[in-house]
């Protein structure tokens, strides 16, 4: 392959999903021959692993008021336990399974244990571990900006990551250990008392800085127990931090001054690797967060900057899809966002670069198609929706619409009384 890291990112924190998904999920990713599953374990609307030093954070971290008729956005913050029914979480031993299948199928578990921001399902669990020691809840649904968050200054939240680390460790033999860091609001930190002192203790100049601190005292932690930490982009602000792996996602920025800087990344940029966004036209899709990522595009990605020399991009070690589950309720959801596209970025971390070819994949995808098929996985058939182009002549006050698809040589049929189109419908093959 021409990457080390080909990746699939699961947000399991937003929607709960089933060990069984997991399992299928494992299936899928070693048919397109990806070796990397990011287990996004923890967000603030749920915490999904067991640890058994903190019961608390599965008895209540784990379980949301059910808010699922409203839109995420519009989801009211409730701290009333009764009815907080939805979730769930993975135990132990079901974890220590769910690697060893995947280690069987050449893929490492890698988990994302999220600090110190998107936490709140943790702080719902342990209140005193934040700066305010409110008592919040667990989200239902979207909150933002981020300010509820562990809290710097107090030695007990290091105390409490490092046990919850350690437990996490002895689960995930991964080298590479997933902490988060990104879309910390340091607002409250800026309030508290024991956030100042400790930046005044370290001789920090601001709250980024005790973000780097953090990140950089957790590190030096992961490395004792010959590990390495990976954070999201915004691990970069504060300070550069060595023997770290940058996930850049906010662009491909943050991947290539982890280079300069010569440390590792992984590219997985909003443009072309998250796979929450729509993947056709949004009338016409499924609910999703945005954006506008079809199977072309991904297959377009290049992972390597062209801002990189050769050495610098040695440090690039792959690429990975996100999967972010505010608008994937379900695993047929996901399934739906992932395939095709994983088949694409499959092909541009395993293929050499100039052996890519759009209508090569467009042709081999017929087939990949009818696998999905017998497999029952629910793909997305988004690359075939027709794109109509009107071009108006004003001297003969006529328009001249052009149907195409992405798919090179794709059939298209169409209607011009309002009907739905079927197969005997008029086959197009000029502008009409
Ligand atoms: C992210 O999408 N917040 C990493
Ligand atoms: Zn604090």
């Amino acid at each position: 392959p021409r990457f080390p890291y080909r990746g699939m990112h699961l947000d399991v924190a937003r929607h709960f999903m089933p060990e069984s998904f997991i399992y299928k999920i494992l299936d899928y990713m070693a048919i397109h021959k990806l070796n990397r599953f990011h287990w996004h374990l923890v967000d603030d609307q749920g915490w999904r692993i067991e640890i058994k030093q903190y019961p608390e954070l599965t008895n209540i971290g784990a379980w949301r008021v059910d808010m699922n008729e409203r839109h995420w956005n519009d989801r009211p913050l409730t701290n009333d336990r009764s009815n907080a029914d939805y979730g769930g979480f993975y135990t132990q031993e079901q974890i220590r399974r769910i690697v060893a299948y995947a280690k069987q199928r050449n893929i490492t578990v890698m988990p994302e244990i999220e600090m110190p921001a998107h936490v709140m399902s943790a702080l719902a669990a342990y209140p005193e571990l934040s700066c305010t020691g409110e008592n919040l809840g667990v989200p239902p649904g979207g909150v933002w900006p981020i300010t509820h968050i562990y809290c710097a200054g107090n030695e007990q939240t290091f105390t409490f990551i490092e046990n919850v680390l350690t437990e996490v460790m002895d689960l995930f033999p991964s080298e590479l250990i997933h902490i988060g860091g990104d879309e910390a609001d340091k607002t409250n930190w800026q309030k508290c008392t024991k956030c100042q002192q400790r930046i005044k203790d370290e001789g920090l100049a601001n709250e980024a800085e005790l973000q780097s601190y953090f990140v950089r005292r957790i590190g030096e932690f992961l490395n004792k127990n010959n590990r390495t930490l990976v954070g999201w982009d915004e691990i970069l602000e504060g300070g550069s931090i060595n023997n770290t792996v940058i996930m850049s996602w906010r662009g491909e920025e943050g991947g290539i001054e982890a280079a300069k800087n010569g440390n590792k990344a992984i590219m997985t940029p909003g443009s072309h690797c998250y796979f929450d966004h729509y993947q056709g036209d949004e009338d016409l899709e499924p609910l999703a967060f945005g954006g506008y990522t079809p199977l072309k595009k991904v297959y377009d990605y290049e992972p390597i900057p062209t801002q990189l020399n050769d050495e610098q991009a040695k440090l690039i070690i792959g690429a990975q899809a996100n999967h972010w589950s505010e608008y994937m309720p379900n695993e047929k959801q996901v399934e739906y966002m992932a395939f095709p596209r994983l088949a694409a970025l499959a092909e541009v971390l395993w293929s050499p670069k100039n052996a890519r070819s759009w209508p090569d994949f467009s042709r081999r995808m017929y087939a990949q198609y009818n696998r999905y098929e017998i497999l029952g996985i629910n793909y997305s058939k988004s690359a075939f929706q027709v794109k109509i182009n009107a071009e108006a002549d004003t001297l003969t006050k006529s328009i001249k619409l052009k149907l195409e698809t992405d798919v090179p040589n794709a059939e298209i049929r169409y209607t011009i009384n309002g009907n739905e189109p079927n197969i005997n419908s008029s086959k197009y093959t000029t502008p009409v």
